[in-house]
């Protein structure tokens, strides 16, 4: 049983400048949520409540978010709005811990500050630039794999051979279960030197023993500590597992896949759909018959 998550967000957001120049990436919306509220409730549908966020500078916003907002929770009272009401008191029931990482010295690094934390314990880590479907089980999956296995377990997509660039990528072979044993990690990788096309995606099931290795870790790729190049330690000392999801993600991390992610998402919205769909037949029409007058 998995009891605790980790939610690193210390990150810069740099891809989204201008808009994370003083906001958190976290909190960018997706619809009517924030990024970091989707990997929060996918970690509390599979009844983990012990949530640790690692967070940095200009991150006050999250803690806000997930705290009692009085005046306004008044005035919704005031104003009879209880859905509003529900919806917003519903995020003031989950505790939440904190920790700040100092510089942003890299994803290991800032699984490292998470060790007071976690104690003796396996975890999840949700990095919330990646959107899981909600109606999706991955992270269920995953946890009954590292029960039945013992052993930590990341998440896996097969990407483009021009994307292996932008991902951990393993070395390993499936079993006759489908999950792959790792052999080996490598963090972003030369499309070249690339051992597969297997990208590990922001879920991971781990054990402790991974911050005996970030303690003493150098630097990696950009200079900073990566979570992969422990893994890729890890996996040398015992067995390691990759489980390949083939539900829906969007990578919100990136400007094209938030766009994409806002639009699948809005289209299921229950409210919205019906009128975003209209307008995006419309704007396709549109699109299509300025296409077929050109000259
Ligand atoms: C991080 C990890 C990378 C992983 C990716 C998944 O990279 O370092 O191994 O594949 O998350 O989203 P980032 O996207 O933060 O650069």
């Amino acid at each position: 049983m998995i009891r605790k998550a980790v939610f690193p967000a210390a990150g810069l957001g740099t891809r989204f400048l201008p808009a994370t120049k003083a906001s958190p990436k976290e909190m960018l919306p997706l619809v009517d949520k924030p990024l970091i509220q989707y990997a929060v409730e996918e970690a509390r549908n599979c009844g983990i409540e012990e949530l640790l966020i690692i967070t940095g500078k200009q991150k006050r916003a999250i803690e806000d978010h997930f705290d009692s907002a009085y005046e306004l929770e008044d005035a919704l009272t005031k104003k009879g709005k209880k859905e509003l009401l529900e919806m917003v008191r519903k995020l003031n029931h989950i505790n939440f811990a904190y920790i700040r990482q100092r510089a942003p010295l890299g994803l290991g690094h800032a699984i490292l500050c998470a060790k007071p934390f976690v104690k003796v314990e396996p975890f999840a880590v949700l990095l919330s630039d990646d959107v899981i479907d909600p109606e999706n089980s991955l992270l269920a999956d995953m946890i009954s794999i590292a029960a039945r296995k013992q052993a930590p377990v990341v998440a896996l997509e097969s990407v483009a051979a021009e994307d292996v660039e932008k991902y951990g990528i393993i070395e390993g072979e499936a079993g006759a279960d489908g999950v792959y044993r790792i052999k080996r990690l490598v963090e972003k990788p030369k499309p070249s030197e690339a051992p597969s096309r297997l990208g590990i995606i922001g879920r991971y099931i781990l054990t402790p023993d991974i911050f005996d290795i970030l303690e003493t870790l150098p630097a990696g790729k950009g200079g900073e500590v990566q979570l992969t190049d422990a893994l890729n330690r890890l996996a040398g000392l015992r067995p390691v597992y990759g489980y390949l999801f083939n539900g829906k993600r969007y990578d919100a991390g990136d400007k094209l896949g938030f766009l994409r992610a806002t639009v699948e998402l809005a289209l299921k919205d229950k409210v919205l759909s019906a009128g975003f769909r209209e307008f995006l037949v419309g704007l396709m029409k549109d699109e299509f018959s300025s296409l077929h007058s050109r000259p």
